[in-house]
């Protein structure tokens, strides 16, 4: 599946937009799949700007946070990534992409379940040595969870990616997603 950038984001002027420049069709269309070559803060910069092309304040927060999730899957093409959000005393499964998920995680329960307790987020480079750990896929292996806030300071869920490989998320996933989960918690408040 392609999925079109619009002109506009071609705008900002960085290096690596040059490299997906030679893509660019007549039309000034582009396709998403096509960034194999860059490295992980290029594609964050690029998640982050694409955002905000795609986010639609005249529609709701399940076509937005679809089209979040979506391209944080296309973007990094991780194992599992989606939200799960606060529902009184549990998390609820929101929108993802990736296999069936586990439905509810009790506070302070699994990964998940953790971060949303500490409001803090957890990065975890082998789950299999994660006490607690709630495995909804034998095929993720490392794991990162970042609270999404409101702009009340309430906790709205977590965000949560999973890997099939072994450490795979570092420093830069923590404090990129914890960007992309600060806009996202702008436009869940309001
Ligand atoms: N592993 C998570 C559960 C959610 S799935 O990974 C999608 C946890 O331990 O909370």
């Amino acid at each position: 599946m392609h999925l079109i950038l619009k002109q506009n984001y071609f705008q900002i002027n960085t290096n690596f937009l040059k490299k997906w420049a030679s893509f660019a069709d007549m039309n000034n269309e582009i396709a998403l799949d096509s960034f194999t070559s860059l490295t992980k803060l290029e594609k964050y910069v690029l998640l982050h700007s694409q955002w905000k092309v795609l986010y639609d304040n005249k529609s709701d927060s399940v076509c937005n946070l679809s089209n979040g999730i979506a391209l944080l899957k296309q973007i990094f093409d991780w194992w599992w990534v989606g939200v799960y959000r606060v529902n009184g005393e549990q998390l609820m499964l929101g929108v993802f992409q990736g296999p069936p998920a586990c439905t509810n995680i009790l506070k302070g329960k699994g990964v998940c379940g953790l971060a949303w307790e500490q409001g803090n987020t957890l990065v975890v480079d082998d789950v299999r040595e994660f006490p607690g750990h709630i495995a909804c896929s034998w095929e993720s292996i490392s794991e990162i969870v970042i609270p999404i806030r409101l702009q009340s300071g309430e906790i709205w869920g977590v965000l949560d990616a999973d890997s099939r490989f072994l450490s795979h998320f570092d420093a830069t996933d923590k404090i990129e997603l914890e960007e992309f989960c600060r806009n996202l918690g702008v436009f869940l408040s309001q």
